[in-house]
């Protein structure tokens, strides 16, 4: 009996080792379709594609097997922007899978994050003008949201004066806890959830906290829809801040609501689904506020997803990130992919702050209450043993230290609410959040739950220094001055992602830059502003930042523009947003860099070409246009291989045989220029081809105006372009020369720009970024 006890006990290992070893893992698998029917040994030519693959190799990699181990289970099957599936893979399974013939590769699953109403007015948009006629604003434009859900009773998505849903939407509103198809209306005209990925590999839905159905508990979905196309809501504000009306860029633009985000993040084979999905149902813009970081296109999930739908003729806007200041760190980068950086607006919540030495500066908060006392100050050491204390995480602070005092914390490692939290906990009567040296000048304003404020680099290190250097108690009053309108904008937000583009450095990342910074959008009833679970306050409106933010901007920018030009490609609607995007803020002067040191001006690496103007992207003059081909040949001059390539095609791309194929010519509407540092007076040449989309007859002939980068040369060939119809192309070429032969540094920048000016009427500019390598 022993014998047999000890027996099974060895078995019983032995059986769970293999388990172990068998685990599955969910794989996202690209095939090309042209060579797949051929080669699956299904006698049943009835069933789906995908299943007969998952049967082939469930049959095959049983068949050597001993034990028992699961069947491939399919999670999605992807037919629209790409052509495979998503599923739970051995690695037995995977191996057998590779042989089958259109196999071309398989990608593990990934966790990507979220890139956590002023606005309209501060991008020049009138109610009763241009864009915002009454003219234009009767067309059904569609935008995709891809996020967290949505919250479907806002006041932001009620249909009121709309007419019926679009005749070409063919999506549905899909039923789900506390979500029912009456949730959807002319607004909101369809929603979606996908959590089967999701729930393989990150965590089940916990029902307690979350929903699955489409509604929205992280509120994140919910802010971006309605900043993208809510419909306009009077007296809109976060507790009297930032009143005013709350309205989307394009108010008759309808909402669909993907669903693919969860509070773990958002995993590539439900986005992939999600995309997928939103292109079949009919939808012309798609939002992304989310992603990981930079990778090659040919493994990005949503670069190939991109693709996909731009040859589907929908617009795909993503956030850069939030990853600033440190540069390359840019995502969401493919060139068919509308990349957008965050920037500060004119408004500001502004705070004052007091030191017992006298010093006053100026910090940022969402709290709305009184002033507090003058007040000592605890810091580091002074607030707790812990070491963690100079961060304020849970328990690291002493309560006998600091109790009624006000706490200065460190960012990072915890939320910035959440570090309030920690701080009122303890018997503190306010906060200051200190800003590291990477951080700059960024004063992001938060929804604290007691008497807390932002400050600044170099106003936190005299903080830091007064605290550990004063011979009397250290001492700090914090007093709120509400809502202020004026300050120098847009500038550039430390947190938002720079170039250059890692995988790609021929084209330059961000594209554009958008509203960001302390944005006020729609909020889910149920979601406390600060995110935080002890925080009871139910808000309509909440203040937010990240380039999260900016991206709906740009989607519902586009969407704007979509529907007054409805024969535009993609790539015709991102050339228009970026040539006529400006670079100077509302003084006058050279848009600032938050992240960089010392205000200098924000480069192409930090907002590519610029700042969004809708109403000039309506009427750019010329567009640089690009087709799918294109794109592919792109990718050949990247050297990408031909496997590469067809991930990104879906099918066998052949590239041109012994034509110079140069990474500079792709027809995209800004210059990326690289120079070999070692060779001397290099020079390259690049083609280009623009429309002519201009309105008026008497704008044709067009002027090149160079502003050149230091230490380059620039010529234009031919240096006039008259156009006699529009819808007409002509080319120019331009040649970038290094001049002289003093070597540079490795990585060394110079800017420049060139516009293609049609007298009063129009100035088509793109920016120039050259680096030296
Ligand atoms: C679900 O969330 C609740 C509330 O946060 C928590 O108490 C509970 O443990 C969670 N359940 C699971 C299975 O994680
Ligand atoms: C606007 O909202 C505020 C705060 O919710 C409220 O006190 C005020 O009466 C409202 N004003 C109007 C004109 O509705
Ligand atoms: C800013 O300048 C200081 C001193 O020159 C340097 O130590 C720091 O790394 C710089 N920070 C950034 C973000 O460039
Ligand atoms: C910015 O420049 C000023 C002097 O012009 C200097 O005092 C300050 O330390 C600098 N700040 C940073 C963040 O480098
Ligand atoms: C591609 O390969 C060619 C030939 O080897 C080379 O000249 C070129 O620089 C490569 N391009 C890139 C972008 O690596
Ligand atoms: C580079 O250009 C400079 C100025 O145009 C010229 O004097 C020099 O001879 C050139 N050098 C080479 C190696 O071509």
């Amino acid at each position: 009996m022993f014998r047999s006890l000890l027996l099974f006990i060895f078995l019983a290992l032995i059986v769970t080792n293999s388990k172990a070893i068998m685990v599955q893992k969910t794989y996202i698998v690209h095939m090309d379709r042209t060579k797949i029917r051929a080669s699956i040994h299904s006698q049943d030519i009835t069933k789906p594609w995908f299943e007969s693959v998952l049967d082939f190799i469930s049959e095959s990699s049983t068949q050597e097997q001993q034990e028992e181990i699961l069947p491939p289970q399919l999670l999605y099957a992807y037919e629209t922007n790409m052509f495979g599936f998503a599923a739970c893979l051995s690695p037995k399974q995977l191996e057998s899978l590779s042989l089958v013939d259109g196999f071309l590769s398989a990608m593990p699953d990934e966790l990507l994050t979220l890139h956590t109403t002023h606005t309209p007015n501060f991008l020049g948009l009138k109610s009763g003008i241009g864009l915002w006629s009454a003219q234009n604003l009767a067309s059904d434009v569609i935008i995709g949201i891809i996020d967290s859900g949505i919250w479907p009773e806002h006041i932001s998505f009620k249909d009121s004066g709309l007419s019926s849903v679009p005749s070409h939407w063919k999506g549905i509103c899909e039923e789900g806890t506390k979500f029912s198809a009456s949730n959807c209306n002319k607004k909101l005209i369809g929603a979606r959830t996908y959590l089967k990925g999701y729930e393989k590999s990150v965590a089940k839905i916990n029902l307690t906290t979350d929903y699955r159905s489409p509604r929205d508990s992280i509120g994140h979905g919910t802010h971006t829809a309605s900043t993208a196309a809510g419909s306009m809501v009077k007296n809109a504000s976060f507790y009297g801040l930032a009143s005013g009306s709350a309205i989307g860029m394009r108010q008759t633009s309808r909402i669909a609501a993907y669903k693919a985000c969860w509070p773990g993040g958002c995993v590539t084979s439900d986005i992939l689904a999600a995309m997928d999905q939103a292109v079949s149902d009919g939808v012309d813009v798609l939002s992304l506020s989310l992603g990981g970081f930079p990778k090659p296109y040919y493994i990005d999930a949503i670069a190939i997803a991109s693709f996909g739908a731009a040859k589907n003729g929908v617009f795909v806007s993503c956030s850069a990130g939030n990853y600033g200041p440190h540069p390359s760190t840019v995502g969401n980068s493919a060139p068919w992919i509308m990349t957008v950086a965050a920037s500060y607006t004119d408004r500001t919540f502004p705070t004052k702050v007091r030191l017992g030495g006298g010093e006053v500066f100026r910090g940022s908060s969402l709290y709305q209450g009184r002033k507090t006392g003058q007040l000592p100050l605890a810091y580091a050491k002074s607030a707790g043993a812990n070491k963690e204390a100079q961060y304020c995480t849970e328990h690291s602070l002493d309560q006998s230290l600091v109790k009624g005092k006000i706490v200065a914390c460190e960012k990072g490692l915890n939320s910035r609410t959440e570090k309030g939290m920690v701080v009122k906990k303890a018997g503190g009567a306010g906060m200051i959040l200190l800003n590291s040296d990477s951080q700059g000048d960024e004063l992001l304003a938060d929804s604290h739950i007691l008497p807390a404020t932002s400050l600044g680099f170099s106003e936190s290190n005299i903080v830091r220094n007064y605290i550990q250097t004063s011979r009397a108690t250290p001492t700090a009053s914090i007093s709120f001055l509400g809502t202020k309108y004026g300050e120098p904008a847009p500038a550039v937000a430390a947190f938002s992602s720079r170039g250059p583009n890692y995988f790609g450095l021929d084209v330059i990342k961000p594209d554009v830059t958008a509203p960001g910074v302390n944005i006020l959008a729609a909020w889910p009833a149920k979601t406390s502003p600060s995110l935080l679970k002890n925080d009871q306050r139910s808000v309509a409106f909440n203040i937010v930042s990240g380039t999260s933010m900016s991206c709906p901007h740009v989607s519902g920018v586009a969407a704007l523009i979509k529907s007054v030009h409805r024969d535009w490609s993609p790539a015709a609607i991102k050339s228009a947003l970026m040539t006529t995007a400006y670079t100077l803020n509302n003084k006058g002067d050279p848009v600032a860099d938050t992240g960089s040191n010392n205000s200098t001006f924000a480069t192409p690496f930090a907002f590519g070409s610029g700042h969004v103007n809708p109403e000039s992207a309506s009427d750019p003059g010329l567009v640089y246009d690009i087709s799918t081909k294109d794109y592919l040949n792109y990718l050949c001059s990247l050297n990408y291989t031909d496997s590469e390539i067809a991930l990104v095609s879906r099918k066998t791309f052949v590239c041109p045989k012994n034509s110079a194929l140069q990474v500079g010519d792709l027809n995209y509407p800004s210059f990326s220029v690289l120079f070999d540092r070692l060779v001397q007076n290099y020079s390259v040449t690049y083609k280009r081809v623009v429309t002519n989309v201009g309105k008026s007859e008497s704008a044709n002939y067009y002027v090149v105006s160079v502003e050149q980068p230091s230490g380059v040369s620039v010529n234009v060939e031919p240096r006039k372009l008259k156009f006699e119809k529009i819808g007409q192309k002509l080319r120019y070429s331009v040649t970038f020369s290094s001049i002289g032969n003093r070597l540079r540094v490795a990585g060394s920048n110079s800017f420049g720009s060139l516009s293609w000016v049609s007298g009063e009427y129009y100035k088509v500019r793109s920016p120039i970024a050259v680096t030296w390598q």
